[in-house]
This record gives C-alpha cells, sequence and structure tokens, in this order.
C-alpha cells in the first residue's frame, strides 16, 4: 500500500483503530450486546438542542466566527473554568475547538517538533499516541501501576525523561481505566514538569464524572504551572453532545496565537452552531450533568456486581471516574485481547474493545464501558455468564 500511493511514514505506522473495527465487526451481529464505545447513549438535552435551533433560525450560524470563538462563549468558559476546576483564565487565553480531539492535536501540532519525546501513562487512549505519532514526535509509553489502581507511577515518569522530552500528556479521568489521578499524585508530576521544563497536555473529557470520593483536579489550578499547561475539555461527554464536535483548551495568553497557528489549518473555527449549543449548555441548569452522573454510578455499580459473578474469568480495579473499566482476562486465552473479544463477539454476542488498542500495557485485558442502559449490561453479562460458564 504504501509503495503504491507514496503514503507518508506518520500515517503508515499508525495502525488500523481497535475501536472502529470493533464497531464494523459488531454490526454484522444480530442483536449485539454492545459495550464498546465511550459514547454517551443518552440525547443532548431538549433545551442545548432547542438553542441550536433558534440559532439557525435567526440566521447567525451560516458564517465562520472568530477562529477562536465567539467571545460570549469563551466569557461563559472562563466564568465555568472559575467555578470547576479553580483555574484563574480570561478571554484571551480560550481557544474553542472542534471537540477536545481537535484542541489536543492543535497543541501537539504546536508543542512538538519532530523527534521530540512525549511521555505518556499507559495504559492510555490511543487516539493521544496516534496524534504524537502524526506529528511526527515519539510516544514514550510509561506503565501505570495497576496494582492501586492504574494510578501514574511517578517515579518511572521521572526516569521516562531525557534531553529529547518535550511534554507530559495525559487523560483523568482516563479512558480506558476510568482512574482518576489524585490531586498529590498530579502535584508531583507538575513539580517534575517544572524541573525539567516540560510541557503538560492534559485531556479532562471525562472532569464531571468521578464517583467514591474521587475528586478531579486540573494541574493548571497550580499557580506556578502557568506556562506549563495546556488543558483540554469538550462538552461531548458532559452534555451527551459526541456529534456537535465542541470543545475548548486553556492555556497562557502567549501560548493561544501559537495553537492557533495550528487551529486554522485544521478547523478555521469550531462549528457555529454547536458554538451556540455549547453557550445554552454553559448558561443553562446543569441538572442535565447530575442526572448522567447518577446514571453511570449506578451502572458502574452493576457493571461491578455482575463482574465479581465472573471472578473466574475477569479481576478488575473499581473505577473511580469516566464510565470506562478495564478488567484484566484471567483465561489463558486472554493474552491475546483482540482474538479474545473477535471470539465474544462472534461466540457469546457481545462487543468489547481489546486491551491492546490501548498501548501494550493494555494487552490481556478488556475494555467495557458503562455508559449503556442496566438492560444492555444485564444482557451483556448474562450472556458472558452462559459462554464461560
Ligand atoms: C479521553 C477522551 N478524550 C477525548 C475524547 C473525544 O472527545 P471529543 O468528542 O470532545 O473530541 C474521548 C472520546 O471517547 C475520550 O475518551
Amino acid at each position: 500500500m504504501k509503495d503504491d500511493w507514496r503514503i507518508s511514514n506518520r500515517v503508515t505506522q499508525i495502525q488500523k483503530s481497535a475501536i472502529h473495527e470493533m464497531t464494523r465487526l459488531s454490526k454484522e451481529v444480530e442483536d449485539v450486546a454492545f459495550l464498546s464505545w465511550a459514547k454517551p447513549t443518552a440525547d443532548t438535552p431538549e433545551h442545548i438542542k432547542e438553542a441550536a435551533i433558534s440559532a439557525v433560525k435567526s440566521g447567525i450560524v451560516g458564517g465562520y466566527s472568530e477562529s477562536s470563538g465567539l467571545l460570549e462563549l469563551r466569557e461563559r468558559i472562563v466564568e465555568k473554568l472559575k467555578r470547576d476546576n479553580c483555574v484563574n483564565a480570561n478571554v484571551s487565553q480560550i481557544l474553542v475547538t472542534v471537540g477536545a480531539i481537535e484542541g489536543l492535536f492543535a497543541a501537539v501540532m504546536a508543542l512538538i517538533d519532530p523527534g521530540d519525546e512525549v511521555i505518556l501513562p499507559s495504559p492510555t487512549y490511543s487516539t493521544h499516541i496516534r496524534q504524537v505519532i502524526i506529528a511526527s514526535g515519539k510516544p514514550v509509553l510509561v506503565p501505570t501501576i495497576e496494582e492501586e489502581g492504574f494510578i501514574l507511577d511517578v517515579d518511572g515518569i521521572k526516569n521516562a525523561i531525557n534531553s529529547r522530552t518535550k511534554a507530559i500528556m495525559y487523560c483523568s479521568p482516563s479512558n480506558p481505566t476510568g482512574t482518576v489521578f489524585a490531586e498529590d499524585q498530579l502535584c508531583q508530576l507538575a513539580e517534575i514538569a517544572l524541573e525539567n521544563n516540560l510541557m503538560v497536555i492534559t485531556d479532562e473529557a471525562y472532569e464531571y464524572f468521578t464517583y467514591d470520593g474521587h475528586r478531579h483536579f486540573s494541574i493548571a489550578s497550580i499557580p506556578k504551572m502557568r506556562k506549563n499547561v495546556v488543558s483540554c475539555y469538550t462538552f461531548t461527554k458532559t452534555y451527551a453532545m459526541t456529534g456537535w464536535r465542541i470543545g475548548y483548551l486553556h492555556a497562557v495568553e502567549e501560548l493561544i496565537p501559537q495553537i492557533n497557528k495550528a487551529h486554522i489549518p485544521l478547523a478555521i473555527c469550531a462549528p457555529v452552531v454547536s458554538q451556540y449549543a455549547a453557550l445554552a449548555a454553559l448558561k443553562g441548569s446543569q441538572e442535565c450533568v447530575a442526572t448522567f452522573r447518577k446514571h453511570y454510578l449506578s451502572t458502574r455499580n452493576l457493571m461491578c456486581e455482575r463482574l465479581d459473578r465472573l471472578n473466574y474469568v475477569f479481576e478488575y480495579k473499581k473505577p473511580g471516574g469516566s464510565y470506562l473499566m478495564f478488567p484484566k482476562i484471567l483465561l489463558e486465552d486472554g493474552k491475546d485481547s483482540a482474538t479474545f473479544c473477535k471470539k465474544l463477539l462472534k461466540e457469546a454476542r457481545v462487543s468489547t474493545t481489546p486491551g491492546v488498542a490501548f498501548g501494550p500495557k493494555g494487552e490481556g485485558h478488556l475494555r467495557l464501558s458503562f455508559c449503556v442502559s442496566e438492560e444492555e449490561i444485564n444482557k451483556a453479562f448474562d450472556r458472558m455468564e452462559a459462554y464461560f460458564r
């Protein structure tokens, strides 16, 4: 393929997404029990949809906005960052992006030169790894400590730093493990970043979904990290707005025009209709977020109960956040998670994601998503109980 089409080395290195592959295969299975997507299954709340419809009808969404996003939206984001993230920002420090993904990619493109190393705690969201590769950077995967619930290995990160290291990139709460990195660990990480003059790129997509007293902590709230952090956020998970493609990033004022140089060729600006929808999301009642969180807490508990009954097949750490969990497969044929998942799909009609999709440290695991209905979880686990009996 590469020789025929002269595809770039950057793209050739990237393997097909196991997540999309499982989705494709799942479509071929009738009445599949689907636990493989990190996508909210609820629809976007009505008041957000109404605001978008009325913006469309008023004729204000047909043109581009400022590349950094509508001023009123950035003003609301500034308020939100102060209220929920303890981050003191101003509108010049905000860039509205096409979901968190485009914000992360614009940040990576603005910060990473070919050959620069980026440390990623592993397992991690595979898109982060791909973004570093597309920027011709080198992802350096540092295993998290699974026995302690996939927490950061701060010493491991320290030991991985060398003269080529440019940044540390992580998501917390984590996709795929559901781990919420604790404030004290993130403070230690901040010290390491400052000592070594590294940038930290954060993905805080699941910031509102934490449980059992785990608290989301934004590393940008540490005042001396001002110049060293680019924080990426999204409306996707918080307000069930996956398809609207709207998110934003926060960074020090001097960095925004530089990141904007990458943002403009990628997007020009975020979709304007979605910016109005996002504005309504921030202006409106936050009750919907509480409702989603409550639902995920109860589906997480149900999934853990059902996993307990399969304790001869899976061993798991209860996730403190996100709507994902990452059990280890105890069976011998679980060592190859891709084959295991395909077999589970074909023979038990349960769709999951192979752990290897999240880096080599994820091999031997499955990612299960609990942003589904209780019926879907029960359907999947009834089938797995019958299958593994
Ligand atoms: C950790 C993480 N970041 C980002 C995204 C995508 O966010 P967005 O839709 O805002 O681009 C996902 C989606 O699954 C995710 O799990």
